[in-house]
Protein backbone atom coordinates (compact mmCIF):
# COMPACT_ATOMS: atom_id res chain seq x y z
CA UNK A 1 0.00 0.00 0.00
CA UNK A 2 1.38 3.36 -1.24
CA UNK A 3 2.31 5.52 2.51
CA UNK A 4 0.08 8.97 2.83
CA UNK A 5 1.76 12.12 2.61
CA UNK A 6 3.43 12.33 5.84
CA UNK A 7 2.55 16.14 6.45
CA UNK A 8 4.32 19.40 7.27
CA UNK A 9 7.57 18.68 9.13
CA UNK A 10 8.98 21.80 11.25
CA UNK A 11 12.39 21.17 13.06
CA UNK A 12 13.33 23.45 15.54
CA UNK A 13 16.99 23.58 17.96
CA UNK A 14 15.26 22.76 21.35
CA UNK A 15 12.63 21.51 23.33
CA UNK A 16 12.20 24.54 24.48
CA UNK A 17 11.72 25.80 20.86
CA UNK A 18 9.13 23.22 20.08
CA UNK A 19 6.78 23.94 23.28
CA UNK A 20 6.93 27.57 22.34
CA UNK A 21 5.84 26.73 18.83
CA UNK A 22 3.25 24.83 19.96
CA UNK A 23 2.17 27.42 21.98
CA UNK A 24 2.32 29.86 19.33
CA UNK A 25 0.01 27.42 17.56
CA UNK A 26 -2.61 26.92 20.11
CA UNK A 27 -2.88 30.64 20.26
CA UNK A 28 -3.02 31.59 17.05
CA UNK A 29 -5.57 28.63 16.20
CA UNK A 30 -7.57 29.71 19.57
CA UNK A 31 -7.54 33.28 18.32
CA UNK A 32 -8.67 32.50 14.41
CA UNK A 33 -11.10 29.88 15.27
CA UNK A 34 -13.28 32.23 17.88
CA UNK A 35 -12.89 35.51 16.05
CA UNK A 36 -14.23 33.78 12.67
CA UNK A 37 -16.17 31.29 13.77
CA UNK A 38 -17.11 32.08 17.77
CA UNK A 39 -16.20 28.69 19.07
CA UNK A 40 -12.86 26.80 18.99
CA UNK A 41 -12.55 23.12 19.83
CA UNK A 42 -9.41 21.61 20.83
CA UNK A 43 -8.46 18.10 21.90
CA UNK A 44 -5.16 17.76 24.05
CA UNK A 45 -2.05 15.39 23.83
CA UNK A 46 -1.17 13.92 27.17
CA UNK A 47 2.48 12.52 28.39
CA UNK A 48 5.48 14.81 28.88
CA UNK A 49 5.93 16.74 25.71
CA UNK A 50 3.13 19.06 25.34
CA UNK A 51 3.73 19.83 29.18
CA UNK A 52 6.00 23.01 29.07
CA UNK A 53 3.70 24.24 25.89
CA UNK A 54 0.41 24.24 28.31
CA UNK A 55 2.83 25.57 31.24
CA UNK A 56 3.33 28.54 28.57
CA UNK A 57 -0.18 28.69 27.43
CA UNK A 58 -0.87 29.82 31.36
CA UNK A 59 1.55 32.82 30.72
CA UNK A 60 0.58 34.23 27.42
CA UNK A 61 -1.70 37.37 28.06
CA UNK A 62 -2.95 36.84 24.39
CA UNK A 63 -6.70 38.02 24.35
CA UNK A 64 -8.26 35.00 24.03
CA UNK A 65 -11.80 34.33 24.31
CA UNK A 66 -11.81 31.44 26.45
CA UNK A 67 -15.47 31.61 27.22
CA UNK A 68 -15.86 29.92 23.56
CA UNK A 69 -12.84 27.77 23.65
CA UNK A 70 -13.91 24.08 24.54
CA UNK A 71 -11.26 21.39 25.78
CA UNK A 72 -11.21 18.04 25.01
CA UNK A 73 -8.22 14.71 25.50
CA UNK A 74 -7.02 12.96 22.71
CA UNK A 75 -6.68 10.25 24.93
CA UNK A 76 -6.45 9.26 29.05
CA UNK A 77 -5.26 6.50 31.24
CA UNK A 78 -7.40 4.55 33.41
CA UNK A 79 -6.55 6.41 36.78
CA UNK A 80 -8.62 9.12 38.79
CA UNK A 81 -8.06 12.60 37.81
CA UNK A 82 -6.03 13.45 40.89
CA UNK A 83 -3.67 10.40 39.98
CA UNK A 84 -0.61 11.72 38.73
CA UNK A 85 -0.78 9.63 35.67
CA UNK A 86 -4.37 11.71 34.61
CA UNK A 87 -3.04 13.11 31.38
CA UNK A 88 -6.32 15.52 32.64
CA UNK A 89 -4.41 16.77 35.73
CA UNK A 90 -1.27 17.15 33.84
CA UNK A 91 -2.92 19.89 31.63
CA UNK A 92 -5.18 20.99 34.42
CA UNK A 93 -2.26 21.66 36.43
CA UNK A 94 -0.19 23.00 33.86
CA UNK A 95 -2.48 25.75 32.69
CA UNK A 96 -6.52 24.98 32.67
CA UNK A 97 -6.50 26.33 36.31
CA UNK A 98 -4.71 29.12 35.46
CA UNK A 99 -6.49 30.47 32.45
CA UNK A 100 -10.49 32.19 32.54
CA UNK A 101 -11.91 28.80 30.82
CA UNK A 102 -15.53 28.10 31.85
CA UNK A 103 -15.13 24.43 33.87
CA UNK A 104 -17.87 22.96 31.82
CA UNK A 105 -16.06 24.11 28.76
CA UNK A 106 -13.68 21.23 29.85
CA UNK A 107 -14.85 17.86 28.95
CA UNK A 108 -12.53 14.82 30.57
CA UNK A 109 -12.37 11.58 29.72
CA UNK A 110 -13.36 9.56 32.89
CA UNK A 111 -10.16 7.09 33.37
CA UNK A 112 -11.71 6.18 36.68
CA UNK A 113 -14.67 4.53 35.06
CA UNK A 114 -15.03 1.07 33.48
CA UNK A 115 -13.09 1.61 30.59
CA UNK A 116 -15.58 0.29 27.93
CA UNK A 117 -18.37 2.11 29.83
CA UNK A 118 -15.96 5.40 29.94
CA UNK A 119 -15.26 5.39 26.19
CA UNK A 120 -18.45 5.07 25.53
CA UNK A 121 -19.45 7.74 27.61
CA UNK A 122 -16.67 9.66 26.20
CA UNK A 123 -18.66 9.18 22.71
CA UNK A 124 -21.79 10.07 23.95
CA UNK A 125 -20.25 13.62 25.09
CA UNK A 126 -18.52 14.07 22.08
CA UNK A 127 -21.63 13.35 19.96
CA UNK A 128 -23.87 15.48 22.21
CA UNK A 129 -21.39 18.48 21.92
CA UNK A 130 -19.46 18.56 18.78
CA UNK A 131 -22.15 15.89 16.48
CA UNK A 132 -21.97 12.89 15.52
CA UNK A 133 -18.76 13.06 13.89
CA UNK A 134 -16.79 15.43 15.45
CA UNK A 135 -14.01 17.58 13.55
CA UNK A 136 -11.67 19.17 15.91
CA UNK A 137 -10.18 22.52 15.28
CA UNK A 138 -6.93 21.20 16.48
CA UNK A 139 -5.76 18.08 17.41
CA UNK A 140 -3.09 18.13 19.61
CA UNK A 141 -1.01 14.56 19.58
CA UNK A 142 2.54 12.95 20.81
CA UNK A 143 4.54 10.08 19.40
CA UNK A 144 6.27 7.42 21.84
CA UNK A 145 9.63 5.81 20.79
CA UNK A 146 7.73 3.26 19.71
CA UNK A 147 5.40 4.90 17.37
CA UNK A 148 2.38 4.96 18.82
CA UNK A 149 0.00 7.81 19.04
CA UNK A 150 -2.96 9.52 21.30
CA UNK A 151 -3.38 5.45 22.88
CA UNK A 152 -3.02 3.45 19.56
CA UNK A 153 -0.36 0.97 20.38
CA UNK A 154 1.64 -1.10 18.10
CA UNK A 155 0.57 -4.55 18.00
CA UNK A 156 -3.01 -3.55 17.49
CA UNK A 157 -4.49 -2.33 14.08
CA UNK A 158 -5.67 1.31 14.75
CA UNK A 159 -8.20 1.30 11.81
CA UNK A 160 -9.72 -1.44 14.07
CA UNK A 161 -13.40 -0.09 15.06
CA UNK A 162 -13.76 1.99 12.48
CA UNK A 163 -17.09 3.40 13.31
CA UNK A 164 -16.09 4.12 17.07
CA UNK A 165 -15.28 7.72 18.02
CA UNK A 166 -13.36 6.74 21.49
CA UNK A 167 -12.05 3.15 22.44
CA UNK A 168 -11.13 1.32 25.64
CA UNK A 169 -7.69 -0.29 24.80
CA UNK A 170 -5.87 -2.93 26.84
CA UNK A 171 -1.74 -2.04 26.05
CA UNK A 172 -0.09 -4.91 26.63
CA UNK A 173 3.37 -3.40 26.89
CA UNK A 174 2.73 -1.49 29.57
CA UNK A 175 -0.24 -3.39 30.72
CA UNK A 176 -2.55 -0.88 31.39
CA UNK A 177 -5.69 0.43 30.23
CA UNK A 178 -6.10 3.32 28.05
CA UNK A 179 -8.79 5.56 26.68
CA UNK A 180 -8.71 7.23 22.96
CA UNK A 181 -9.95 8.89 20.26
CA UNK A 182 -9.76 6.62 17.37
CA UNK A 183 -8.33 7.48 14.08
CA UNK A 184 -12.20 8.34 12.95
CA UNK A 185 -12.29 11.34 14.84
CA UNK A 186 -8.81 11.83 14.98
CA UNK A 187 -8.01 12.46 10.76
CA UNK A 188 -11.64 14.41 10.92
CA UNK A 189 -9.58 17.57 12.69
CA UNK A 190 -9.34 20.34 10.68
CA UNK A 191 -5.61 20.51 11.88
CA UNK A 192 -3.31 18.39 13.40
CA UNK A 193 0.18 19.08 15.35
CA UNK A 194 1.79 15.48 16.51
CA UNK A 195 4.87 16.92 18.94
CA UNK A 196 7.89 14.90 19.46
CA UNK A 197 10.77 15.55 21.12
CA UNK A 198 14.49 13.59 21.79
CA UNK A 199 16.96 11.24 20.30
CA UNK A 200 15.17 8.35 21.53
CA UNK A 201 12.50 8.56 18.99
CA UNK A 202 14.52 9.53 16.08
CA UNK A 203 14.40 6.17 14.64
CA UNK A 204 10.71 5.66 15.66
CA UNK A 205 10.04 9.17 13.85
CA UNK A 206 12.38 7.84 10.54
CA UNK A 207 10.23 4.85 10.84
CA UNK A 208 6.95 7.12 10.57
CA UNK A 209 8.01 9.30 8.16
CA UNK A 210 10.04 7.53 5.74
CA UNK A 211 9.67 3.84 6.02
CA UNK A 212 6.76 1.63 4.67
CA UNK A 213 3.39 2.24 5.82
CA UNK A 214 2.54 -0.19 8.38
CA UNK A 215 0.26 1.32 10.87
CA UNK A 216 0.20 -1.45 12.91
CA UNK A 217 3.47 -1.30 13.91
CA UNK A 218 3.74 2.47 13.74
CA UNK A 219 0.57 3.10 14.31
CA UNK A 220 1.43 7.21 14.39
CA UNK A 221 1.01 6.55 10.27
CA UNK A 222 -2.66 6.32 10.95
CA UNK A 223 -2.99 9.50 11.44
CA UNK A 224 -3.88 11.58 7.67
CA UNK A 225 -6.07 14.72 8.35
CA UNK A 226 -8.79 13.74 5.59
CA UNK A 227 -9.79 17.46 5.02
CA UNK A 228 -7.08 19.26 6.76
CA UNK A 229 -3.50 20.03 7.62
CA UNK A 230 -1.13 17.82 9.24
CA UNK A 231 2.18 19.80 11.30
CA UNK A 232 4.78 17.58 12.52
CA UNK A 233 6.65 19.62 15.27
CA UNK A 234 10.09 18.16 16.19
CA UNK A 235 12.97 19.18 17.75
CA UNK A 236 16.78 18.57 15.94
CA UNK A 237 17.34 15.02 18.64
CA UNK A 238 13.99 13.27 17.28
CA UNK A 239 15.06 14.22 13.48
CA UNK A 240 18.30 12.83 14.02
CA UNK A 241 17.64 10.22 11.47
CA UNK A 242 15.18 11.91 9.00
CA UNK A 243 16.91 11.67 5.37
CA UNK A 244 14.23 14.56 3.87
C1 LIG B 1 -0.07 9.68 26.75
C2 LIG B 1 -0.08 10.37 25.42
C3 LIG B 1 0.83 9.63 24.51
C4 LIG B 1 2.04 10.53 24.35
C5 LIG B 1 3.21 9.75 23.87
C6 LIG B 1 4.48 10.59 24.01
O1 LIG B 1 -1.14 9.45 27.32
O2 LIG B 1 1.05 9.43 27.21
O3 LIG B 1 -1.25 10.65 24.91
O4 LIG B 1 0.34 9.31 23.24
O5 LIG B 1 1.73 11.58 23.44
O6 LIG B 1 3.34 8.60 24.69
O7 LIG B 1 4.66 10.82 25.39
P1 LIG B 1 5.80 11.81 25.93
O8 LIG B 1 5.43 13.16 25.45
O9 LIG B 1 5.73 11.66 27.43
O10 LIG B 1 7.10 11.31 25.33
Amino acid sequence: MTAPPRGELQILDTPQAVAAALADLVVAEARSATESRGSFFVALAGGKTPQAAYSLLSERRDPIDWEHVFVYFGDERCVPPESGESNYKMAFDSFLSMVPIPAQNVHRMHGEDEPARAARAYAQVLAKTMGELPRFDLMLLGMGDDGHTASLFPGTDPRAGEDQLVRAAFVEKYRVCRLTLTPLVINNSKRITIAVEGAAKASALHAVREGPYDPVTYPAQIVKPRNGELTWLVDKAAAGNLAG
